[in-house]
């Protein structure tokens, strides 16, 4: 997969912007706040319908301007040329693909994979457990429809339950519906359980190989998945915590629960990793990830690395080169404000390079890397 370029209006700080891609390696530069991000998050966009950093469509708009709209020209794995635009106007959002409008948004996730990995990620390490919760059900959910809609449906009845136990007193609990939505909860979080179990396995050894060359051995990495279904089924423990539940108000176990801990030399990564051990991780899971998604799905997806090379010691910066350069990955966009760093890393990337420069006026040089 390769776009070949974006044209933007108005979207964030690009009121009108047009670029022409390498089919290798991009690089955005410049200092702080020139719309580096933005421009990556354009891409994004046109691959979720959504943008990375803003939930609030709203705010995605030019600031005073009512619209905004990205065009994408792609070139698919058979060498066919698409487009996709996608647009927000009138507080509406549409998708097209080769002009012709999507009637569900969903029906578009999936014809452009990617991979994005930002500074905003470490909250899938030092967050809660519903960050790693999300990572993983957004990672599945890329590869796995099935694992999507048994997750809607978990959802769905754990939401019917929990009304339930909300609008029942002590003595009026209607136990057959109850004993109904137990059946159909645990029929469903067996399945993803069962998934995420899988997808744990699978990913751990691309991302404790990839951990391992950024790191060159010096540390060791795990990824443990903690839920309360690895020893009991849920329809036991609903039934068990029935009454826990009906004084709680809502439902205390299930596959909403899990967590994901991931370890450093047998330590927790979010209480004793430090900065450079914890990013090292999030792109190690990331281009782990980025291996099951190509194997997955027999497309090469974008690859998107939101200022990755900060906080990490040259040694590891010249791994994760030596990484790109192996030629698994397909096109590449970075960002960076260091013009000098950058330039230094790509002297030692086989591939062929494009920079985009920007300062406070936007986009103002293109140039390959000679
Ligand atoms: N809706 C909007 N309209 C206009 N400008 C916006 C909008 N949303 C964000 N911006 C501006 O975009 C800029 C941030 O852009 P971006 O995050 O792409 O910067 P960056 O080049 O990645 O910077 P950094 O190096 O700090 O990461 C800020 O100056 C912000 O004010
Ligand atoms: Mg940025």
């Amino acid at each position: 997969m390769i776009l070949k370029s974006v044209s933007i209006v108005n979207f964030k700080n690009h009121k009108s912007l047009k670029v022409n891609f390498s089919d290798h390696v991009n690089c955005f530069l410049g200092n702080n706040g020139v719309g580096k991000t933005n421009l990556l998050d354009s891409i994004y966009y046109l691959s979720f319908c959504k943008s990375y950093y803003n939930s609030i469509e709203f705010d995605n708009i030019n600031y005073g301007q009512d619209f905004f709209m990205i065009k994408g020209d792609f070139i698919d794995k058979n060498q066919v040329d698409f487009m996709i635009n996608g647009s927000l106007v009138n507080n509406k959002k549409s998708f097209k693909f080769n002009n012709k409008k999507y009637d569900k948004l969903s029906n578009h996730i999936g014809k452009v994979p990617l991979v994005i990995t930002t500074p905003i990620d470490a909250n899938i390490i030092v967050g809660g457990g519903e960050e790693r919760r999300r990572f993983v059900n957004k990672f599945l959910s890329q590869i796995d429809k099935d694992y999507l809609l048994n997750l809607i449906s978990y959802n769905r009845v754990l939401k019917q339950r929990n009304t339930l136990l909300k609008d029942s007193n002590n003595f009026n609990l209607n136990e057959d519906l109850m004993n109904a939505y137990d059946v159909k909860l645990s029929n469903f979080a067996k399945i993803i359980h069962q998934k995420r179990q899988d997808f744990i396995s699978l990913i751990l050894n691309n991302v404790q190989s990839y951990y391992d060359f950024i790191s060159q051995k010096n540390e060791s990495i795990d990824i443990l998945y903690h839920s309360e279904l690895n020893n009991y089924t849920l329809f036991d423990l609903l039934k068990k915590n029935r009454e826990k539940d009906r004084f709680l108000k809502h439902t205390s176990s299930g596959v909403h629960r899990d967590d994901f801990v991931f370890k450093i030399n047998e330590y927790s990564l979010k209480k004793s990793g430090s900065q450079g051990q914890q990013k090292t991780f999030l792109i190690a899971l990331k281009f782990g990830y980025f291996d099951l998604l190509k194997s997955n799905l027999k497309i090469t997806p974008l690859l998107l690395l939101d200022d990755i090379f900060d906080k990490l010691d040259n040694n590891r910066v010249e791994q994760i080169i030596r990484i790109i350069n192996k030629n698994e990955f397909g096109q590449i966009f970075i960002t960076d404000t260091s013009f000098n760093r950058i330039d230094s890393i790509m002297d030692k990337v086989n591939s062929v390079c494009k920079y985009f420069i920007f300062d406070k006026t936007g986009l103002y040089e293109e140039k390959f890397k000679k």
